[in-house]
């Protein structure tokens, strides 16, 4: 059976392909090869792109995921409505099956891509803790620059039927539901689940999709989000965002599920970005929370959510 293993890439189509290679610069990816009207964007992990820009209607195209084996990737290519095994024209080559998910997603399925080289990274910072010295006589000067993209870590995605998407995640991609969150004056009423990959003992993210409910007509990316080295570079990363005048969604904070330290930005076609650092990992044998959707829950601290948060696209 199919379990992915990670997500590696997001694609989108961009009108001008400069306008979102100067924003996602910013944001803290770097421009890693260019074939066609494709720009392959990546960071400093191992994976040769973290997301694709394609010349086009400014959308999401689709996501790509890790299968665990070859012979999954073989299995994918048999699952109703799935392409056949591809060899995929980009850095890292690799082959792919392309899955249809329900709202017509497109799930790309992975396998085989050639690791990158990784990119210099500032190592984390030594925190002096007001009982736990560790910093003597070393200086603490974090560079001021974009937060360095490490790798990709999630993605949110508004589903006509959030329920039937979180199945379809746990029957089809072997994904494991982590936490459910339900409309707080109706516990039946899911507004969406958390999923992560079934690595068994290895550590998975709190989530790697997040599969939400949406409103009638709204079927969108919510946003794509993207591990940095530490909350320092999230927070640097948002003054250097805020000093080029992009438009800021929600954030500097703290979330509860997967407790990431966490910054939204819109991009210039609209869709969010997000720069998150220390998630919670947890394995396979966790068992599922379950949450109203309150403001405490989604943060534990950090400015109130912006009633324009939910939308799907906001220029
Ligand atoms: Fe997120």
């Amino acid at each position: 059976m199919l379990k992915v293993q990670d997500i590696v890439y997001v694609a989108f189509g961009a009108p001008d392909l400069d306008t979102m290679t100067t924003f996602l610069t910013d944001f803290g990816m770097v421009e890693n090869g260019r074939s066609g009207d494709r720009v392959f964007m990546r960071g400093a992990g191992d994976y040769p792109y973290v997301t694709i820009l394609e010349k086009g209607p400014a959308a999401f195209r689709a996501v790509g995921m890790r299968a665990g084996s070859a012979a999954e990737l073989e299995a994918a290519a048999k699952l109703p409505g799935a392409s056949a095994i591809e060899n995929i024209d980009a850095p890292g080559g690799g082959r792919r099956v392309r899955l249809q998910a329900p709202d017509n997603y497109r799930f790309d399925i992975v396998h085989g891509m050639e690791p990158a080289k990784q990119l210099p990274l500032r190592e984390p910072l030594a925190i002096n803790f007001a009982f736990k010295k560790q910093r003597v006589r070393d200086l603490q000067r974090p560079p001021f620059e974009p937060a360095r993209v490490v790798r990709l870590g999630h993605c949110v995605l508004k589903f006509t039927d959030g329920e039937g998407a979180a199945r379809w995640l746990n029957q089809t991609l072997g994904m494991l539901p982590t936490d459910r969150l339900y409309k707080p004056e109706d516990r039946k009423a899911t507004l969406g689940t958390f999923m992560r990959c079934d690595r068994g003992q290895n550590p998975a993210d709190h989530h790697t999709i997040f599969a939400l409910q949406a409103m009638p007509g709204d079927i969108d990316v919510h946003h794509t989000s993207y591990e940095v080295q530490d909350p320092d570079a999230v927070h640097i990363g948002n003054q250097w965002l805020h000093n080029k005048g992009y438009v800021s969604e929600w954030g500097v904070g703290r979330h509860l599920l997967g407790s990431q330290v966490f910054d939204y930005w819109r991009s210039p076609y609209g869709h969010i970005f997000e720069h998150y650092a220390d998630g919670d990992l947890l394995t396979s044998d966790v068992k599922p929370g379950d949450y109203a959707a309150t403001p405490e829950n989604l943060a534990q601290w950090g400015p109130e959510l912006a009633p324009t948060f939910f939308d799907s696209v906001r220029l």
